[in-house]
């Protein structure tokens, strides 16, 4: 298991998703069970899971059935990676070549369908008709965030005057909490639910998830201007490359109004020497760092929900994991 340090204590507990990630579904496909072994095994960091792990920690909780949630929020997650990388025509991931680069579209997006229902089949497993509704829905959020995605690639956003950077910025914060701080956010009021916790510590719980996924998100937009490849284990550029304006690009466009590089980038691709020359040009301008600048504004948000919770470890530890999201580089 590589996790990262600070999870170290929840070790024993995360070992056990792991068992319950790998547990053999249809031994008749075993084409199948590698490649999905493969992507199970490839080195994720395991954040959701262990979100779920510590929400679920203030009350007593059955620990057999939090960890299937984990594992379903993990297999969920390992899901949406499937097709979200056929979908950006991603060819690594995890420093591992990806499922599209080996199958065809159709094959790759069974496999990730497969991991769906996987996913259904253990968030089912707590017996808890709230969760799985949590679990449907948070489905639904992210389909349509990835559809958003989709349908405003390579569209130049309008940002002349104070309304349309607004309404630009809603738009990016509606995308990134529909692909990735809705699945933070279901992972934390789950796990919170399943331990019956008070509702007004549900809610304080699922905030904190929604304001992490944002910064993480954020962050993993940050990274793919200035991350190193090797040690993201995905490719880096990849964002412009493919016509998806991020939030440093917002910022940018907003600094360089007349910059008709980053424009044609964005609407119609170009050359890799192009695209690198762009992404280095918003890398060296003060966007990336605003762009951290109003991460770091969520993770503090994100740590102030917590307030309200009972002290100790799983709290101590959420208000780290939320500092970590920001300082890490894969
Ligand atoms: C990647 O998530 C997808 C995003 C939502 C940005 P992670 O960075 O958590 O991916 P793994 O599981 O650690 O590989
Ligand atoms: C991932 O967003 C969102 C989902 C998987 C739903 P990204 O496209 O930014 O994630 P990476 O960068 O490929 O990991
Ligand atoms: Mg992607
Ligand atoms: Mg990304």
């Amino acid at each position: 298991m590589k996790t990262i340090p600070l999870l170290e204590p929840l070790a024993a507990e995360l070992e056990q998703v792991e068992r319950k990630l790998l547990e053999p579904t249809h031994p008749d496909y075993p084409q199948l069970t590698a490649v999905l072994e493969s992507l199970l095994l490839s080195g994720g960091k395991r954040l959701r899971p262990a979100l779920v792990l510590l929400a679920g920690s203030f009350y007593p909780t059955d620990r057999e059935k939090l960890v299937s949630l984990a594992a379903s929020v993990e297999m969920l997650h390992t899901a949406t990676l499937v097709h979200d990388d056929l979908i950006d025509g991603a060819l690594v991931r995890r420093g591992r070549t990806t499922l599209n680069a080996r199958w065809n579209a159709g094959a790759t997006v069974l496999a990730g369908d497969y991991l769906f229902a996987r996913a259904a089949a253990l968030a089912a497993a707590t017996g808890n008709v709230r969760v799985m509704t949590i679990f449907a829905e948070t489905l639904m959020t992210i389909c349509g965030g990835e559809l958003r995605q989709i349908f405003d690639r390579r569209e130049l956003p309008r940002l002349d005057d104070e309304q349309a950077w607004q309404s630009a910025l809603d738009r990016y914060d509606q995308r990134i909490y529909a692909k990735t701080a809705s699945l933070f956010a279901a992972a934390t009021e789950a796990a919170a639910v399943l331990s019956q916790a008070p509702e007004a510590h549900v809610v304080a719980l699922r905030e904190y998830g929604r304001l992490l996924g944002t910064g993480f998100q954020i962050m993993d937009d940050v990274l793919d201007f200035q991350g190193d490849e090797q040690v993201l284990g995905k490719p880096v550029g990849s964002d412009l490359r493919e016509g998806i304006v991020t939030l440093p690009v917002l910022y940018f466009l907003r600094e360089h109004p007349d910059d008709e590089r980053i424009a044609s980038v964005v609407r119609d691709g170009g050359q890799d020497a192009v695209v690198q020359e762009v992404v280095t040009a918003v890398r060296e301008s003060g966007a990336v760092a605003r762009a951290m600048d109003r991460a770091r504004e969520f993770i503090a948000q994100s740590q102030a929900a917590l307030a309200v919770l009972p002290e100790g470890q799983a709290r101590d530890l959420m208000h780290a994991l939320a500092d970590y999201t920001i300082a890490r580089d894969r």
